[in-house]
């Protein structure tokens, strides 16, 4: 039996009749980059994540670049996000014209600890009673947004962020690439807000292997903001208010019509495919809950998953990764090294010199296979090769015993 990580083609085959129509329909029309089709789907998807507007782009990084900017951040100031997620969260930062620093995650959830956040605001910041913001003590900069990710699948503990967000002024964009769908239980609302609707706005991936794929590269902004889906449309259309009138310079950042379309069919399909992406976390909870050497994701009572990512940690994560490598389970690493550790930020000071739970947890996640097709048959062949694995350094086949002095024994 060999079980893939992600599997593309089924959807697709199971939609073909209606995607082929469509791609058919695109093609006789001659209308490639945005159109009718491109705004329908940006109703569709803003009326999904329960809010005023989404304005389509190219990419869910273009859409984080262009949120930032539109939300007015200052330039060089600093945008604090978490080191454990996707270079693109903080490259986008960089590319808005602002500075990219972190605060640790919660070791339950992997998802920005809010209380770090205002250990951050409290320790390393002043209050500027001039410009009403937090200053950071040792760059002089200002502090102008957070950018919570919803890793995973789960949304981050929004409450005390946009609380300490309102008295720190600071600007919330959601990076919920790998939430569409996702709810948090507020209790200053006192209802369940969906992800996207949360922050002054949010931005969405469409990857083709996000839980609403595109078959290409495609992303979204959402906001309850007119000014701010205004400039993001300006910025993702270089500048333009009108054609050939250039309020500013923008980015070819456009989302093609074909992906608007494809996007628009799929999304009739989210809410089964959520349910079923849950109902395989359950299965794989019900196998692996018991077993002492693994911990199974956390889902918070505040938070309705969706399961982009079904995270299994363990001590022994390199040789479980091998093992079910072995046995054709396709496994994955989100993510295998902490931002701040990558060469691309080699040479910067960032607040902390260290992100104890960050790093703790990057040695020991294992991504397992997750997807709306997977049977309980599947789940439970990969659960009980992870039963039987030999989790005893000692005794396990994969272990390689070292003398006294570290070098490999040679028998
Ligand atoms: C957390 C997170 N942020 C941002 C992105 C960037 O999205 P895209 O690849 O569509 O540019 C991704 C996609 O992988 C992501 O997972």
């Amino acid at each position: 039996m060999t079980i893939p990580f992600l599997d593309l083609a089924t959807p697709h085959r199971e939609l073909k009749e209606e995607l082929v129509e469509l791609f058919t329909d695109i093609l006789l029309s001659g209308r490639f980059v945005g159109g009718p089709v491109v705004e329908n789907f940006e109703r569709e998807f803003a009326a999904y994540c329960n809010v005023n507007y989404c304005v389509a782009v190219g990419s869910g990084t273009d859409a984080l670049r262009f949120a930032l900017m539109a939300s007015g951040i200052e330039r060089e100031s600093i945008v604090l996000t978490v080191p454990n997620t996707f270079i693109a969260t903080t490259e986008a930062i960089s590319q808005a014209g602002a500075i990219p620093d972190f605060v640790d995650i919660n070791e339950q959830t992997y998802n920005m600890d809010p209380e770090k956040l205002r250990d951050y605001l409290e320790t390393h910041c002043v209050w500027d009673a001039a410009t009403l913001m937090p200053v950071h003590r040792l760059t002089q900069r200002p502090v102008s947004a957070v950018i919570p990710v919803h890793l995973y699948g789960q949304m981050a503990d929004m409450d005390p962020i946009t609380d300490l967000a309102r008295q720190y002024n600071l600007k919330v964009i959601e990076d919920a690439c790998q939430a569409h769908g996702a709810q948090y239980y507020s209790s200053l609302s006192r209802q369940w807000e969906t992800a996207g609707s949360m922050g002054v706005a949010a931005a969405f991936s469409f990857y083709p292997g996000k839980n609403l794929g595109a078959c290409g590269e495609a992303g979204a902004i959402t906001t309850n903001s007119e000014e701010l889906a205004h400039k993001a449309r300006m910025l993702r259309d270089h500048g333009q208010s009108q054609k050939y009138c250039h309020e500013l310079e923008g980015y070819n950042g456009r989302m093609d019509t074909l992906q608007a379309g494809i996007l628009s069919v799929k999304l009739r399909y989210l809410d089964d495919w959520i349910a079923r992406r849950r109902q395989a976390a359950r299965w794989y909870n019900e196998f692996l809950e018991e077993l002492e050497e693994v911990i199974t994701p956390a889902e918070s009572a505040l938070c309705k998953s969706v399961y982009h990512l079904y995270i299994l940690r363990t001590a022994r994560r390199d040789e479980l990764k091998e093992y079910l490598t072995a046995h054709n389970v396709d496994v994955g690493l989100h993510y295998p090294t902490p931002l701040h550790k990558q060469r691309a930020y080699m040479g910067r000071q960032f607040s902390y010199s260290a992100y104890p739970v960050t790093e703790k947890v990057c040695r020991e996640i294992l991504s397992l296979p997750m997807f709306p097709g997977l049977s309980r048959q599947d789940i439970s062949f990969i659960a009980h090769l992870i039963q039987d694995f030999d989790y005893d350094e000692k005794t396990s086949p994969l272990y390689e015993p070292h003398d006294l002095t570290g070098s490999p024994r040679s028998e």
